[in-house]
């Protein structure tokens, strides 16, 4: 019994320092994906959870894509979600939670990814569970594009 606690500790050990994976072996690594297709129009986001703020970020032809990666917490309730503008139309969604988590698992632990793209008629899911691209979003009609007014762009 104390060899196999030793066993144990010791592959808790190794996994701290498993540089392929950034995260502990209780936790499991996932990237946040978001590209946008639409062309000729600019795509501003700002994605945030409970502790963090990502700032604004502009999707065009410039800069088609945005992600970020992190370790979903022991207890499984990471969540994110992103704001987007865009002329006329706006949306807010949870781009990463508890349901959102079975379509970004790919089967192995560093390459779980949700993966949106933002297209001209909404927003799409790539469901890797189904293989398939689903719709996740319409945009919403906004009377003005509402970018708050401490809107700056983070670098
Ligand atoms: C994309 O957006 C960035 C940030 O606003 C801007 O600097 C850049 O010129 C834009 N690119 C195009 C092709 O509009
Ligand atoms: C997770 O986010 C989706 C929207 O992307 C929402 O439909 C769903 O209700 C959310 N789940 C939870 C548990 O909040």
């Amino acid at each position: 019994m104390k060899r196999l606690f030793f066993i144990v500790f010791i592959l808790l050990v190794l996994s701290c320092f498993n540089s392929s994976n950034a995260c502990s072996i209780f936790v499991t690594e996932f990237t946040v994906y978001i590209k946008s297709t639409i062309v000729g129009e600019d795509v501003t986001l700002r994605c945030q959870s409970k502790d963090d703020d990502f700032g604004y970020h502009v999707l065009n032809s410039s800069k088609v894509d945005y992600d970020w990666s992190f370790c979903q917490n022991f207890w499984g309730s990471t969540l994110y979600f992103c704001h987007f503008w865009r002329p006329n139309y706006e949306q807010v969604f949870d781009v990463f939670n508890n349901t959102i988590v079975k379509h970004c698992i790919q089967g192995t632990f560093d390459d779980n990814i949700c993966s949106y793209e933002v297209r001209d008629d909404g927003f799409y899911l790539f469901k890797q569970d189904n293989y398939v691209w689903v719709k996740w979003f319409d945009w919403k009609q906004a009377s003005s594009t509402e970018l708050p007014k401490e809107y700056t762009l983070s670098p």
